[in-house]
C-alpha cells in the first residue's frame, strides 16, 4: 500500500537538504480537523536556520511542494497543510483493501521474531470469575494482533495449579469430599472444601500444620497426593474450557506453576550463589529496597516455594525454550509490584536479555453495578453466566425487533459474546470500569453490535446489489478502475481516509498493547459508513457510480470484519 506519508517525505526532503528524510518523516503530522488537510508540516524547527519566520518559511516551501497525489497544499500560519487527492486515495486504498482482503492491516514486520502472550491464567479449583475476561479478552486480541503484524506467537495459559493451597484442597477433600460432587459440579464444590477448611482451621489450627504436609508431600511427589492435584486440575480444566470455547479462544500450552516445581532447584541455587537472597526469620528474601521495590519473598521459612520463584523459572525456562522477543504478561494492575521485583530480580540473577524482553501489560478492574446479574454461586459472579446471560438478553432483543428471524440461536451466541468481548477492549485496558447491560448490549452506540450490524448491512447490500455487480465492483476496485469521482463526496472521503489509516492503527494498537485503539478505529469507521449509507443513494440507475459506492461497501465490509476478528469478536453476515 501507499505510504503518503513517506511519499510526502520524499517530496519535502528534496526541498529542505538541511533535514534527513528520518527527520522529515517523523516531523509530519495528521491535523486533528480535517480541514487543515490530510497532513501538516510544521516550520518551526527550521527558523533559526534559515534565518526566517516560520510563517514565512511555510509559505515557501509549500509553493514548491507539488506531486498528482496532492489536491491542494496550503500555507496555515507556521504550518503547509496537504491534502491528498480524493481519487489518489480512493484509487489506491480500495485497491490495497480489496486485493488483501483478509490480511489487509496484517504486515511482516514481525517477521523471525518470536512474541509469547500470557494470559487469562485463571487458578485451579477457584471460580472462572467476571475478573478474569480483562486478561482472557484482552491478550487473546493482543496475541491476534501480533500475529497479524507477523510474529511468530505463543500463547500460554500460566494456570495456577500449584501452591499451598492445594494442601489445603487436598485435606479438605480426604475429610468432606464427594466423588461425584465434584464431577459434577467440580468448582463449585472445591471452593466449598476449600472454605470450609478456613472456617474449620479457625478453631483447629492442626489442620493448617496438615496441609503444608500435605503440600510437601505433593511438591515430593508423592503418587497419592499427585493423582488428586492432578484430578482437581483436570477437573478444573473443563470448567475453564467450556467459556474457552464459547470465546473461540485457544491456547499453545497450559504449562502452568505446577510445570515449574522441578525447574525452581536450578534457580535457587544461582540466587544462592550470587549473593542477592539473603535470611530473613528463615525465610529467604531478596532486598529490592534501594530500587524502591521492597522486599521479595522467594522461598518461605518452612521451604516451599512460592508464586514468584516459579515465575523466576518460567521466565527464564521460557527464553531457553522460545528465544523470545518479547514475553508479554497479560495480567491486572494489581500484580504491577509483582511484576517489577521479578524483572528486577532476573537482571540481578544476571539475566539481562531475559528481562529486557518482558512486558507486563496490566488492566484495571471491572465493577459490577449492584444488581446487574443474579448469581447462581454464591456472591461471585462467574463468567461463564455472564456470557450465558448475554446470548439469551441478546435472543430476546433479535426476536422483539424480528419475531420471524432464523437462525437466531447462533446470531445471538455470536453477537451476544461478541458484545460482552468489544465492551471489554472499548476503553483502555489500564481503566476500571462498570459492567451495565445497557451499554454492553446497546445496539446504537459505540458497542460490538452496533460495528455487527453494520458489518451485516454491508453484507446485505453486497447482497441485493446482486451477484453481479458485486462481483464486478470488486474486481474494477482490485485493478484500480472504479470510477473514483463518484466517491469524492466528503462522507465517501471521510470513510476511505478511515479505512487507508487502518493498518498503522494495527501497528499503534500493537505497539501500545491496547486493542482498544482497532476498537475505537473500527467504530470510526461503522459511524462514517453508516453516515455515508444514509447521505447517499448507493445502488443508484447508473452503472458506474453504483460500481464505484459497492467497491467502497465491499472495502468496508472487509476492514470491519478483519478489525472484529483482531479482537476475538464474530462478524455474522445478517443480524
Ligand atoms: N493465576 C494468577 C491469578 O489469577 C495470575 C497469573 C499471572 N501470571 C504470572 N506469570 N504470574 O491471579
Amino acid at each position: 500500500m501507499l505510504d503518503y506519508k513517506k511519499a510526502i517525505g520524499e517530496i519535502i526532503a528534496k526541498e529542505l537538504p538541511q533535514l534527513s528524510f528520518g527527520e522529515i518523516k517523523e516531523m509530519i503530522e495528521i491535523p486533528q480537523d480535517s480541514k487543515m488537510g490530510d497532513y501538516a508540516f510544521p516550520c518551526f524547527r527550521l527558523a533559526k536556520e534559515l534565518k526566517k519566520s516560520p510563517q514565512i518559511i511555510a509559505g515557501e516551501l509549500a509553493e514548491k511542494i507539488k506531486g498528482d497525489i496532492f489536491e491542494k497544499v496550503e500555507p496555515v500560519n507556521a504550518y503547509v497543510n496537504m491534502f491528498i487527492s480524493k481519487e489518489t486515495l480512493g484509487r489506491d486504498t480500495i485497491k490495497s483493501v480489496l486485493e488483501e482482503g483478509e490480511n489487509y492491516g496484517c504486515s511482516n514486520l514481525g517477521e523471525g521474531k518470536t512474541v509469547i502472550v500470557e494470559f487469562s491464567s485463571p487458578n485451579i479449583a477457584k471460580p472462572f470469575h467476571i475478573g478474569h475476561i480483562r486478561s482472557t479478552v484482552i491478550g487473546n486480541s493482543i496475541y491476534k494482533i501480533y500475529k497479524a503484524l507477523g510474529f511468530d506467537t505463543v500463547r500460554i495459559n500460566h494456570l495456577g495449579d500449584y501452591g499451598t493451597q492445594f494442601g489445603k484442597m487436598i485435606s479438605a477433600y480426604r475429610r468432606w469430599g464427594n466423588k461425584e460432587d465434584v464431577e459434577r459440579e467440580p468448582i463449585k464444590t472445591l471452593l466449598g472444601y476449600y472454605t470450609k477448611f478456613h472456617e474449620e482451621a479457625e478453631d483447629d489450627p492442626s489442620l493448617e500444620e496438615e496441609a503444608r504436609e500435605i503440600f510437601a508431600k505433593l511438591e515430593k511427589g508423592e503418587p497419592e497426593e499427585v493423582a488428586l492435584w492432578q484430578w482437581f486440575r483436570d477437573e478444573s480444566l473443563k470448567e475453564f474450557n467450556r467459556v474457552y470455547k464459547m470465546l473461540d479462544i485457544e491456547f499453545d500450552s497450559y504449562a502452568g506453576e505446577s510445570f515449574y516445581s522441578d525447574k525452581m532447584p536450578r534457580h535457587e541455587e544461582e540466587l544462592e550463589k550470587s549473593g542477592i537472597l539473603v535470611e530473613s526469620r528463615g525465610a529467604k528474601i531478596v532486598d529490592l529496597e534501594d530500587q524502591g521495590l521492597g522486599v521479595a519473598l522467594i522461598k518461605k521459612s518452612d521451604g516451599s516455594s512460592i508464586y514468584i520463584t516459579r515465575d523466576i523459572a518460567a521466565a527464564i525456562y521460557r527464553k531457553e525454550t522460545y528465544d523470545f522477543y518479547k514475553n508479554i504478561y497479560v495480567v491486572a494492575s494489581q500484580q504491577s509490584l509483582h511484576f517489577q521485583q521479578l524483572f528486577a530480580i532476573l537482571r540481578l540473577m544476571g539475566y539481562e536479555e531475559c528481562a529486557d524482553g518482558c512486558v507486563h501489560v496490566p488492566f484495571g478492574l471491572v465493577r459490577l453495578e449492584a444488581g446487574t446479574m443474579s448469581t447462581r454461586h454464591g456472591r461471585v459472579v462467574f463468567l461463564e453466566d455472564v456470557l450465558n446471560r448475554a446470548v439469551e438478553k441478546t435472543k430476546e432483543i433479535i426476536l422483539e425487533k424480528n419475531p420471524n428471524a432464523d437462525n437466531v440461536e447462533e446470531i445471538a451466541a455470536q453477537v451476544g459474546i461478541g458484545a460482552v468481548v468489544f465492551n471489554e477492549l472499548s476503553n483502555n485496558r489500564i481503566k476500571d470500569y462498570t459492567f451495565k447491560w445497557e451499554t454492553v448490549l446497546n445496539f446504537d452506540g459505540e458497542t460490538g453490535p452496533y460495528v455487527q450490524y453494520t458489518h451485516a448491512r454491508c453484507c446485505s447490500l453486497i447482497k441485493r446489489a446482486g451477484e453481479d455487480v458485486s462481483s464486478k465492483a470488486e474486481a474494477l476496485g482490485k485493478s484500480g478502475e472504479v470510477r473514483y469521482e463518484y466517491l469524492t463526496s466528503e462522507g465517501a472521503h471521510e470513510l476511505i481516509k478511515l479505512l487507508y489509516q487502518y493498518p498503522q492503527v494495527v501497528i499503534q494498537a500493537g505497539e501500545k498493547y491496547e486493542p482498544s485503539v482497532i476498537t475505537r478505529h473500527i467504530v470510526d469507521i461503522a459511524q462514517a459508513f453508516n453516515k455515508f449509507y444514509h447521505d447517499e443513494h448507493i445502488i443508484t440507475e447508473d452503472d458506474n457510480e453504483k460500481l464505484a459506492k459497492m467497491s467502497l461497501v465491499i472495502a468496508t465490509r472487509n476492514v470491519i470484519r478483519n478489525g472484529l476478528q483482531l479482537l476475538g469478536v464474530k462478524a455474522p453476515e445478517r443480524m
